[in-house]
């Protein structure tokens, strides 16, 4: 059978109590990122080329973060009356699309492109109206519970507000991972109604909808424990942050690098470490960092956005990089803050130095030369350009014009 195109819908309207925040849900960082990219590029990952965002509670924000995306339309959802009623908000930015519809959650970080490719073809294979991808959890608190009938054929999903005291028990369940037949899930969804403990339009009930005409409903359990923990309180914002950044780690050190105490390391999603490069403990790596190969980072270095390390270059204890390049072979070892600048080759940067970049209003750049040796507790103070081969004092102030002797031959 011929592949079917699948779009995707990712609901992400919610204003979410239990976050207790001002910023929508979704645009909370998980290791450096929103977490709706992470399901954005999920789905972008497992071949899925029009995704349709349902947006509500501070719409404009989310949109915002998102420009330039051109894949990702958006639809407004004014007010939140549940997931089934989301995603019928999209029927419009589907119009005249046939083929399966993915339906996942925004606040799902944790999604793997392989669950959801997995999750779409099995739901070809099988011709089934709608499948999802199940977990099975040590504790279900909290989600909707999938129940099964006798012969384990899928019934339908129960939230946990309208459990049953035996339903309660069961342990697998729904972590939102939805594939549908575009035409039944619209059908399905015009029928939802809101009779439930929370007065909600449930997308879960499409399925059981579904069910009952008859459909083809195939229930996968293809999601890892860690794969299903959602955000929707700030303690799991944590959680889910700590199984990112091991998977960042990880995915790293598969890559050869050196990681000597993953625990007390955080490291980007956005940041690139090359090859045998070793990052020492209670190294804090924020925002978009490349580090070359066979450097050195740490203990306790801090490296901020758009800091790039060439080949070999030490950056050690107490040192914070920001918007800066240290040019291969370079050293700074000790204590130093270095913004906004530009240093070459070979650079000896002493314990202390500081580069003074901001003068209260506007932020200026330095540039040191290849070969230059920076003593101890030199300030250089921006806009500033030091020539190729130069020795600062120790102790120096540098200012634009200062003259700076050639260093001495070692
Ligand atoms: C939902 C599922 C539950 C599942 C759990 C997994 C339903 C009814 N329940 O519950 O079975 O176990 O996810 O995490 O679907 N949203 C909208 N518009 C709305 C309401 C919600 O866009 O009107 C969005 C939210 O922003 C969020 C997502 O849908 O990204 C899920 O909503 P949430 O309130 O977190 O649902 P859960 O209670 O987690
Ligand atoms: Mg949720």
């Amino acid at each position: 059978m011929a592949k079917k195109p699948t779009a995707a819908i990712v609901l992400a309207a919610g204003k979410s109590t239990r976050m207790v925040t001002a910023l929508p849900k979704v645009l909370h960082e998980v290791c450096g990122r929103p977490m709706l990219s992470y399901v954005i590029d999920a789905c972008r990952s497992a071949g899925i080329e029009r995704i349709v965002g349902v947006v509500g509670y501070q719409k404009d924000q989310v949109i915002e973060a998102f420009e330039g995306e051109a894949d990702v339309t958006w639809v407004w959802q004014e007010d939140q009356k549940g997931t089934g009623h989301a995603a019928l908000m999209c029927r419009d930015a589907l119009e005249g699309f046939d083929g399966n519809v993915l339906v996942i959650a925004g606040d799902m970080p944790l999604v793997r492109a392989e669950t959801l490719e997995l999750l779409v073809a099995t739901h070809q294979r099988q011709h089934a109206a709608v499948t999802l991808a199940t977990a099975v959890l040590d504790d279900p608190t909290g989600y909707g519970r999938i129940v099964r009938d006798e012969y384990g054929n899928l019934q339908g999903i129960v939230e946990e507000s309208d459990c049953t005291e035996a339903q309660r028990a069961i342990r697998e369940i729904n972590p939102s991972y939805y594939c549908f037949d575009k035409k039944l899930l619209f059908e399905a969804l015009g029928e939802i109604r809101p009779d439930n403990v929370k007065g909600e339009y449930y997308l879960t009930d499409a399925l059981h909808i579904l069910v009952q005409k008859g459909c083809r409903a195939v229930a996968i359990t293809a999601v890892k424990p860690e794969e299903a923990v959602g955000v929707n309180s700030r303690s799991q914002l944590a959680e889910v942050g700590r199984i990112m950044q091991d998977r960042i780690q990880h995915s790293l050190m598969n890559n050869g690098v050196t990681i000597v105490d993953p625990p007390n390391t955080w490291i980007d999603v956005r940041a690139e470490i090359g090859q045998d490069t070793v990052v020492y403990p209670f190294t804090y790596i924020h925002g978009r960092v490349r580090i070359g190969q066979r450097c050195a980072v740490g203990p306790f270095a801090y490296l901020r956005d758009g800091t790039m390390l060439a080949d070999d270059v030490v950056v050690g204890v107490f040192t914070e990089l920001k918007n800066s390049t240290l040019g291969e072979g370079t050293r700074a070892r000790h204590l130093s803050y270095i913004g906004d600048a530009q240093i070459g080759q070979r650079v000896n940067v002493g314990a202390g130095t500081l580069f003074a970049n901001f003068d209260g209003q506007r932020i200026h750049r330095a540039v040191v030369g290849n070969d230059s040796y920076i003593g101890n507790g030199a300030i250089l103070v921006a806009p500033l350009t030091v020539d190729e081969g130069r020795q600062i004092a120790h102790g120096s102030i540098v200012r634009e014009n200062n003259a700076t002797p050639e260093r001495a031959e070692p």
